[in-house]
């Protein structure tokens, strides 16, 4: 194959691409939220016996998009208010397009002086946007989970060493017990970061929880009194089903008194720093150890880009910092990714967050944010004129809902089947939860392009299905 024909195909390739990719775009105000097809069915589309020979890149990528199509969700769409998804913003889609193209390996800067330079400066700038102190470490992961993993992992490493222990070179085998303590709504993510660290996610005390959600100062205070040695506290900003916050500020102060290490979950809500008129919820977050968040999730970036913010440097790098004769360490004071992570080789994660926060702005985010917020208040009033249930106080961009059968009976399965007709309806997209025992539909609205008209179309079909379901 002569380089004139590779460079063809090549083309052929991309630009097929950037048609299907503009083609989809265009179609997500309208094309059904959810899924046309099942997993059966896209396997099947997929499938079939490994490639002996290869096919010409552009058909590739044609047959590529034509198989999994009808297993496409609209989450990148304005009508999308599943788990809590953001979208992209086109400056960050288009900058994770050259990321790909790039193909930079983002661990070392001597593998990427672009992608060492571009992280330095995105950390900077994402301090400067979630008010937390200058002078953190800042490691750009996969998501909040790893944000999780990598904040509490920094956090085992310091509480351990004042305890006189290294935890890296001796494990956990014989140190001193750690003691983690967690909100009863801690996120399942916090939950897997005590397996991953090796501390148990069984051993953690639950520390009770106000009916939003929140951890009770009084409960954590109470459960700390008689703990002596490391102690990990892990609290959270934004709670998945609720939006509520810990209140930060007691929780610092309570964890300080104690000389434990702070960790805040804020995989969504430390955004609420940009938008003066929420900031408030974040009082005291400042004061924590270390903290996690996505940019994947409220800076709407695309998947995957968490981010992991420790106060002190040392102890993040202490926990992670790997070395080995041929990875060359960089010389002045330039950035070495992989000193930030636990990964190693990676994408440049830093190219799509610098490229949403240069499109944005700090004020064009705070109006994200915000617009976001107000959409779900205005969701929550259309929904509660129309008589449905909100169960939690709307002070971010969560709204819970549970719906009442119009003739009496369960309103656990009612609720189920609404969101099952919300969810084949196509208008819009929500999942179910179970939140103290009782059935509900999670609302999160999150998507730079989500307007008013969506909010008003979305809550007129989640009424239509009500009264479908009432009339079946
Ligand atoms: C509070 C909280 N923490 C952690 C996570 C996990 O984030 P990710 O799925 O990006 O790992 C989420 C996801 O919704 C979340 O809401």
């Amino acid at each position: 194959m002569d380089d004139t024909r590779k460079g063809g195909e090549r083309e052929r390739a991309l630009n097929r691409a950037h048609e299907i990719a503009t083609a989809f775009l265009e179609s997500l105000p309208e094309r059904p939220v959810g899924p046309r097809a099942t997993f059966g069915e896209l396997v099947g589309a997929l499938g079939g016996p490994l490639p002996e020979s290869g096919d010409e890149p552009a058909s590739v990528v044609d047959a590529l998009a034509r198989a999994v199509d009808p297993g496409l969700i609209a989450s990148a769409g304005p009508r999308y208010f599943g788990f809590v998804i953001g979208g992209s913003v086109p400056a960050a889609l288009a900058a994770d397009w050259l990321t790909a193209t790039w193909d930079q390996n983002a661990a070392l800067n001597a593998a990427s002086p672009a992608a060492a330079a571009v992280e330095a400066v995105a950390a900077e700038w994402v301090k400067e946007l979630l008010g937390l102190p200058k002078g953190a470490a800042v490691g750009f992961v996969t998501g909040c989970q790893m944000a999780n993993f990598s904040g509490l992992l920094a956090g085992r490493h310091a509480v351990l060493s004042r305890a006189g222990w290294d935890v890296e070179k001796q494990g956990l085998q014989g140190a001193p017990e750690v003691h983690v303590v967690i909100g009863e709504e801690a996120h399942a993510t916090v939950l897997s970061a005590l397996r991953l660290l090796g501390l148990g996610e069984s051993r953690a005390i639950r520390v009770a929880a106000d009916a939003q959600g929140r951890m009770i100062p009084e409960a954590l205070e109470a459960a700390l009194g008689p703990l002596q040695g490391p102690i990990l506290v892990a609290a959270q900003a934004g709670n998945v089903s609720t939006g509520a916050f810990d209140p930060l500020e007691e929780i610092a102060g309570i964890t300080r008194a104690k000389g434990a290490w702070l960790h805040v979950d804020g995989a969504f809500g430390l955004w609420a720093a940009t938008d003066p008129s929420r900031r408030a919820l974040l009082r005291g977050a400042d004061q924590a150890d270390s903290w996690a968040t996505d940019a994947h999730k409220w800076l709407n970036v695309p998947y995957d880009s968490g981010i992991v913010v420790v106060k002190e440097p040392a102890h993040l790098s202490a926990a992670i910092t790997k070395s080995a004769a041929y990875l060359i360490r960089s010389e002045n004071a330039a950035r070495d990714n992989h000193d930030f992570t636990p990964e190693s080789s990676r994408r440049a994660r830093g190219f799509a967050i610098w490229a949403a926060i240069r499109s944005l702005g700090r004020s064009g985010i705070g109006t994200m944010v915000e617009r976001c917020c107000n959409l779900a208040v205005r969701m929550a009033e259309r929904l509660r004129a129309g008589g449905v249930t909100i169960l939690n106080d709307v002070v971010l961009n969560q709204v819970l809902v549970r719906f009442t059968p119009p003739r009496g009976g369960d309103a656990d399965a009612f609720t189920r089947a609404v969101v099952a007709r919300i969810q084949s309806g196509g208008v819009l997209w929500a999942s179910g939860t179970k939140r103290h025992g009782v059935d509900a539909l999670r609302i999160s609205v999150s998507n730079w392009s989500t307007s008013e008209a969506d909010i008003d179309r979305s809550a007129e079909a989640i009424l239509a299905a009500i009264q479908a379901e009432g009339q079946a």
